[in-house]
């Protein structure tokens, strides 16, 4: 039977443990291609949208279809489960159905969206973003990896031809329900399966901090220009600003070129920011921008700030959302501050998440788990969505 166990060897981590598959990697290309063995041993077709994305269609495609699926990518270092948990529980949930004799009634797909996590390029979603418009062609194919190859070129070398990608309004309207299964990333879910209701509106911000490069040893401490000085407040601003629920993150810091006696000529920092609503959102960012640049007017340092994406909250279809905890048997609707897919779907389509149990409260991390127990409740779940719906 096919289980998350059998991705175990995939895409490790040797340096943080867990794994590291990104968008067009060898990794990835890799579980693409366990994806579309395991759809063909099922009798499904697989298409290759024109942005990335895998579509395997169990029967014809058409309009008003169900489709399931999520990611295969992670985050650098990331768990096992978050993305692949969506892929397998759907490959099991279809082998439920076809056991009970199950056929849908209606066009029914299990979809795996190509960079979610953006731990390559920067930018998450990009596969259903490209999808659904959300981003140009031009600006995703612009963005580069930290070897300098673009989402452009890579997605040349998986076989994808840039000039086509965009907005795909035929496999964006033949979608009638989107349903992500997906393991919890928090500390919110009691029981082993739940369904979600929002996700924080957030964005990714770079600031690049530039000053004069030195050395450490030789430079006076009244000389200097570093622009690691106010790359550590913003660090430190993100922390303070980020109350009352919202969140701020610094994950990744690059100074270049970083090196331990070198006084750095410049400083990129990412920072991530979440928060309820869209108003409040903004309102932590502009804090953390203000501290930022008055941190380097002090030090002698210029800063430039880009917002590399954003997304306002997302509120999941109510009625679906409550027809499927009906389904389920009553199961609690919980909120997420996590990205999806499902999120960026949620503009265009009816949506919905399940979530299974993840004890740990671990995500994004080795730590990440879901007993086997509740991911069989996942997919048995799952299945029965499926059949809702399909029928
Ligand atoms: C993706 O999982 C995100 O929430 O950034
Ligand atoms: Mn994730
Ligand atoms: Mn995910």
């Amino acid at each position: 039977m096919t289980d998350l166990a059998d991705l175990a060897s995939v895409g490790r981590d040797t340096r943080r443990g867990g794994y590291s598959r990104h968008g067009f990697d060898s990794v990835e290309l890799e579980l693409r291609t366990w994806f579309e063995e395991e759809a063909g041993r099922r009798g499904l077709d697989v298409e290759r949208d024109r942005n990335g994305n895998l579509w395997a269609w169990w029967g014809a495609p058409g309009p008003d279809a169900v489709i399931t699926g999520s990611h295969l990518d992670s985050v650098p270092g990331g768990g096992a489960f978050d993305g692949p948990l969506g892929v397998v529980s759907a490959l099991q949930a279809v082998d439920l159905l076809q056991a009970k004799g199950f056929r849908p009634a209606k066009p029914f797909a299990i979809v795996v969206f190509v960079e979610e996590e953006g731990g390559r390029f920067g930018v998450a979603c990009l596969g259903s973003r490209l999808l659904s418009g959300a981003i140009t062609p031009e600006a995703a194919c612009r963005l580069t990896d930290a070897d300098g190859v673009s989402f452009g070129e890579a997605a040349r070398a998986a076989g994808y031809d840039p000039a086509l990608m965009g907005r795909d309004p035929v496999a964006l309207q033949r979608i009638g329900r989107f349903v992500e299964l997906h393991v919890e990333q928090g500390r919110g879910l009691e029981v082993p399966v739940g369904v979600a209701s929002s996700i924080l509106a957030h964005g990714r911000w770079r600031f690049s901090f530039r000053g004069e490069g030195n050395h450490a040893g030789a430079t006076l401490i009244e000389d200097r220009r570093d622009p690691m000085i106010p790359a550590a407040q913003l660090v430190v601003a993100a922390r303070r600003a980020a109350t009352a629920g919202a969140r701020a993150t610094v994950g990744r810091l690059v100074p270049n070129p970083g090196g331990t006696n070198v006084i750095a000529s410049s400083v990129d920092v990412w920072l991530d920011a979440r928060a309820g609503d869209d108003a409040r959102t903004r309102e932590v960012v502009a804090e953390i921008t203000g501290a930022a640049r008055s941190a380097a007017a002090d030090e002698g340092c210029a800063v430039e700030v880009t917002e590399e994406s954003y997304g306002d909250t997302v509120h999941f279809d109510p009625a679906l959302r409550d027809e499927l905890a009906g389904v389920l048997g009553g199961v609690p609707a919980l909120p997420t501050g996590a990205g999806h897919d499902a999120g960026i779907l949620a503009a265009h389509v009816p949506t919905a998440m399940l979530f299974v149990r993840n004890p740990t409260g671990v995500s994004h991390a080795p730590e990440e788990y879901s007993s086997p127990e509740d991911c069989a409740a996942g997919v048995v779940a799952l299945a029965s969505t499926l059949e809702h719906l399909a029928r």
